[in-house]
């Protein structure tokens, strides 16, 4: 799109390709320009020292889905404001939490003053990791970075590379199957409108025609073979059921959507204690 060239109102949000750099700048500006609606929004939901993995409510401390935590070194991948990584200090394991946006992690560290759980915190692009190899035991993200960025397999190879041996990685994102509809929690979001096969990312654009917004969509096969190429095993994937009496919404992810399909994948993989 040529500088003098605006867009339309319906030329705001569409599907279409976008480069690694347009990708990186979009979503910095959006996460640092965002970060306070973000935590005003979800800030009492996510809690300041708890980890939950996904909208549907569920809890590391009740599914475990990480391992022994005591003495464990982890990463939490695109930590926002990094309330799991608190969590993590406070089960005896040392995290390290990073996050691209400046934005989430001056959130990050008024919630470690506010809780009086301080956790190492790195401004990072998750795609060029400044850790050395084999440096964690543990990495994992709730939502973090992997659907921001333009080349997730980019991803999972920097963190098999920063994982020990028989390290464990697990995230959590959309359930691919979302993509098929729009985002709307009601019932406008119970009719299957895009292709699961398309793989053009959502993005939200200014009247320049610039991204200020971009999310990536994989099918499962796709996340699969991006962790399996990155040299991990697949040990799980958790399709949290929106539990009885859970009454909030976030975003699209509601009790209507919630009780037919579901909204969040996570997966668990492990790096092979041998090649
Ligand atoms: C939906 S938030 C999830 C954060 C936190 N787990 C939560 O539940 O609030 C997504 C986070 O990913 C971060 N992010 C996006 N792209 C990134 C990248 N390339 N590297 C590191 N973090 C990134 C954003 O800045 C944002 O804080």
């Amino acid at each position: 799109m040529h500088d003098n060239e605006q867009v339309s109102d319906d030329e705001r949000v569409l599907r279409r390709r976008v480069g690694a750099t347009e990708t990186r700048r979009a979503n910095r500006g959006w996460w640092d320009h965002d970060a306070d609606d973000y935590q005003a929004e979800h800030g009492a939901f996510l809690g300041e020292v708890d980890f939950r993995w996904c909208p549907e409510g569920l809890r590391e401390a009740d599914v475990r889905l990480l391992g022994e935590l005591a003495g464990r070194r982890v990463l939490e991948v695109g930590c926002g404001a990094a309330a799991c990584a608190r969590w993590l200090a406070t089960q005896g394991a040392h995290p390290v939490a990073f996050d691209l946006s400046a934005g989430m992690l001056r959130h990050a560290a008024r919630a470690a003053r506010a809780s009086g759980v301080p956790v190492p915190l790195v401004q990072a692009d998750a795609l060029a990791l400044p850790f050395a190899g084999a440096s964690f035991d543990i990495a994992c993200t709730a939502f973090g970075a992997i659907p921001f960025v333009d080349d997730s397999a980019a991803l999972m190879a920097e963190v098999h590379r920063v994982l020990r041996p028989g390290g464990r990685w697990v995230f959590s994102v959309t359930h691919p199957m979302r993509w098929v509809f729009l985002d709307d929690p009601g019932e406008g979001g119970l009719t299957a409108v895009h292709s699961y096969f398309d793989r053009s990312p959502y993005v939200e654009q200014d009247d320049r025609g610039v991204a200020s917004y971009v999310e990536q969509h994989r099918t499962l096969g796709d996340r699969i073979r991006e962790l399996v190429g990155a040299g991990f095993r697949l040990l799980d994937l958790v399709e949290p059921e929106w539990p009885a009496g859970h009454r909030e919404t976030w975003g699209q992810w509601s009790p209507l959507r919630g009780r037919l399909f579901p909204g969040t994948a996570i997966f668990v993989a492990e790096k092979p204690a041998t090649a």
